[in-house]
């Protein structure tokens, strides 16, 4: 299945997770992506929002369709991949995963994706926020030591004037790249996930308890050696991590 089209764009909306949702009940195709320079109510995981000053950033929201669950082996994983090659393809830079699905570079989060599953309605939502071309003084403080964006926000980082990427291109790069990962086997989403595991070997904790992150499962699940010398699997809805940067 291909990403793109249709394509919907909007200067401003509530979110396009939200957007596409309503487009989805209405019977839009799959295939369909809701693109918006600014978002008024952008959603992140676990009930936040989302940062993104406007223009700054790919805020986009693809319809999948069929979908019942099964066709794609670990969606919320397949999704990341995507989003880092899609990076990667428009700008020098290497992306991590911090499970399950936030995209990292040099230890900051440049993206993440809100996935929203309706399996008996047969779709799934697949929602990405990318920063693009924020600096630092335009993150809030809270999210200036946390959060990174494709632009080089440091002139010696060698980039020619004009050479940030845009947006348009980041379109362009995940539409393909994301068509690439839903139509991946499970082992080869899992065999591309692992080597790019910010999480894997690094101490982290969560509300139930704290242990060293081994590796993601065939269910997608972390597997942590706990402190007590036992191990968890850890399901993506059930936790919230915390680890040392
Ligand atoms: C997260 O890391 O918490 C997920 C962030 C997902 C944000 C994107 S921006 C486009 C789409 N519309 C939304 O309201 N959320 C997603």
């Amino acid at each position: 299945m291909g990403f793109g089209r249709p394509h919907r764009h909007f200067r401003r909306v509530d979110s396009t997770n939200e957007r596409a949702k309503e487009l989805a009940a209405a019977g839009a195709p799959g295939g369909l992506v809701v693109t918006s320079d600014e978002q008024t109510a952008g959603r992140g995981r676990r009930g936040h929002a989302w940062f993104a000053p406007p223009g700054s950033c790919l805020l986009y929201s693809a319809l999948l369709r069929p979908y019942s669950g099964e066709e794609v082996p670990l969606l919320p994983l397949a999704v990341p991949i995507a989003v880092c090659e899609a990076a990667e393809a428009i700008a020098p830079v290497r992306c991590q995963i911090k499970w399950p699905n936030d995209v990292w570079i040099d230890e900051r989060k440049v993206a993440g994706v809100l996935v929203e599953a309706r399996p008996d309605q047969g779709w799934a939502v697949i929602g990405v926020g990318i920063n693009i071309a924020i600096t630092d003084e335009d993150f809030p403080a809270e999210l200036r030591e946390s959060a990174t964006s494709l632009l080089p926000t440091e002139a010696e980082d060698g980039l020619p004037p004009g050479g940030a990427p845009s947006v348009r291109r980041a379109l362009a790069a995940l539409n393909e790249s994301l068509e690439r990962w839903v139509e991946a086997g499970g082992d080869e989403v899992l065999d591309t996930y692992r080597p790019r595991d910010l999480l894997c070997g690094r101490r982290i904790s969560w509300e139930g308890g704290a242990g060293v992150a081994r590796e993601v499962d065939e269910r997608g699940h972390l597997v942590v050696d706990t402190e007590g010398g036992g191990e968890v699997a850890l399901g993506a809805g059930e936790v919230h991590l915390s680890f040392n940067r």
